[in-house]
């Protein structure tokens, strides 16, 4: 199994202050999960690139793009800003390999998505081609939402496949359901109002490290 990884997703943190907020929790964190929406794959629009590039951190930023046919001129503008993995969506590609292509041809780490409901079926044909796939626990577009546990039947078949793949959940994680998609195999854990929705960030972090024990 990959080693274990915590990715706190700044969605959830104060933005007015976001190197402040990413400095506090960079030192347990392997990766900064930053979400990119475009009010059209989801409703909501967050940050974008620009942003992105204003973030000072010496931990990874891991990319998750909830964008419509994201082109290469788009992708190219967070390879610039700094990402170490970039992460696209199956639904909102007509065919993901051209993105997944871009993304390792400039060599930053590439991952597809599957939300809630859609079927691991539709990304098997990917999985020789990415570093990791990220299976959504709650539909993407909203911080705060619980976690979907059915979703763990697809970590399960996807750990069976691939052994040494990063399996990356993200949505309503806290110390008990990271614990659930732990034993499901997946080993990268994006958690933002569990984590920043706290006082001790730290003390929030160190908790779901010891649920994965
Ligand atoms: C939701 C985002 C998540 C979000 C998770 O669409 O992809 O990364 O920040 O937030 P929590 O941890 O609060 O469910
Ligand atoms: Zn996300």
């Amino acid at each position: 199994m990959p080693k274990t990884k915590i990715a706190p997703s700044i969605l959830s943190a104060d933005l007015s202050k976001i190197n402040r907020e990413i400095k506090e929790v960079e030192k347990f964190a392997d990766l900064i999960h930053v979400d990119i929406m475009d009010g059209i794959f989801v409703p909501p629009v967050t940050i974008d690139a620009k942003f992105v590039k204003t973030i000072r951190t010496k931990a990874h930023l891991d990319i998750h793009l909830m964008v419509h046919e994201p082109s290469n001129s788009y992708i190219q503008k967070f390879i610039d800003a700094g990402a170490y993995s970039i992460t696209i969506h199956e639904e909102a590609c007509k065919e993901p390999a051209r993105q997944i292509n871009f993304i390792k041809k400039n060599r930053v780490k590439a991952a597809i998505s599957i939300k809630p409901k859609t079927s691991l079926d539709k990304i098997k044909k990917y999985l020789g081609m990415v570093d990791m796939v990220l299976v959504m626990t709650v539909e993407p577009g909203w911080a705060g939402q619980k976690f979907i546990s059915s979703a763990t039947a697809k970590v399960m078949e996807l750990r069976k496949l691939k052994p040494n793949l990063d399996i990356e959940v993200d949505g309503g994680i806290n110390p008990y359901t990271a614990r659930v998609a732990f034993e499901a195999g997946a080993n990268v854990f994006v958690a933002g109002t569990s984590i920043f929705g706290k006082k001790d960030r730290v003390a929030a972090i160190k908790e779901i490290l010891r649920a994965l024990k």
